[in-house]
């Protein structure tokens, strides 16, 4: 098994004056791989957005869907955005997991890659790349060693949707990924959402996003309207598509 977040040692931060969206995760989750920036930052967030339940609720998602294929012998994830906090491995037995993470925060992806030093596995590889290139992404040559994709893959494309703008074109470059994929793969997605039948969770939503915009980082909530026609895609499923929403409490 790879190690706990919590034992995972932190890299240096480049960047210690700005909150990032990686480790006021780990925050949120009680993880130990952020800065007291993140803390106030997120702290800051929770007058009326329920930032660490949402988080909770995404990461138990991550874990079901990677068990839901794992009951169903698909071993091979691939992780756009992966994060910080992988709980050793989503939470199931690394050795039965072949994984690809990406994410463009080096930061998050020197801490990958000291665990995976430690503990070395052939079966992940941890790529410093940007999603928003998935041509280069698919045929990054660590992903190429890593996955197999003739053979059924899990896409992962959690709570990252968000931080891609319109002009990212999220629709289109989830499209590219899933036709990269074999038929009888999986996307298993969340993504924040707008809350209009809930002023006032839209009105802490929106002061969240001002916050992110102040430190140059988007959140573009969008509902799941955006996404329904490319999970039919070439024969992938959508595993669920959870909507990274949840009332605030008193709701
Ligand atoms: C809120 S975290 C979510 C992490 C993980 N997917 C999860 O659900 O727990 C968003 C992650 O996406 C990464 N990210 C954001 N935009 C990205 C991009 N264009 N390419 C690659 N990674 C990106 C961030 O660095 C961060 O680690």
């Amino acid at each position: 098994m790879l190690t706990s977040p919590r034992a995972t040692p932190v890299p240096p931060f480049r960047d210690p004056e700005t909150p990032n969206p990686a480790r006021v995760q780990d925050w949120a989750l009680g993880g130990s791989r952020n800065t007291a920036l993140d803390r106030t930052f997120g702290e800051g967030l929770q007058h009326g957005f329920p930032l660490r339940e949402l988080t909770q609720d995404n990461h138990g998602f991550r874990s079901r869907a990677v068990r839901y294929c794992l009951d169903r012998d698909m071993l091979q994830v691939l992780d756009l955005g992966a994060g910080l906090n992988l709980d050793g491995l989503y939470g199931v037995d690394s050795d039965d997991v072949t994984a690809v993470l990406v994410d463009h925060d080096p930061v998050v992806i020197a801490c990958h890659r000291t665990v995976l030093e430690q503990q070395p596995r052939r079966q992940v590889s941890a790529i410093e790349a940007d999603l928003r290139d998935p041509a280069a992404v698919l045929a990054h040559p660590a992903l190429v060693a890593t996955l197999d994709l003739t053979e059924p893959v899990l896409l992962l494309l959690t709570a990252v949707g968000h931080h891609l703008t319109n002009a990212d074109d999220p629709r289109r470059l989830i499209a590219d990924y899933v036709s990269a994929l074999a038929p009888g793969s999986y996307l298993a997605l969340t993504h924040l959402a707008p809350t209009p039948e809930l002023p006032e969770q839209q009105n802490a939503l929106n002061t969240t996003i001002a916050a992110y915009a102040a430190h140059g980082y988007c959140l573009c909530p969008r509902d799941s309207d955006h996404h329904p026609g490319v999970c039919l895609a070439n024969g992938v499923s959508a595993c669920s598509v959870s909507r990274f929403q949840r009332p605030a409490s008193g709701h």
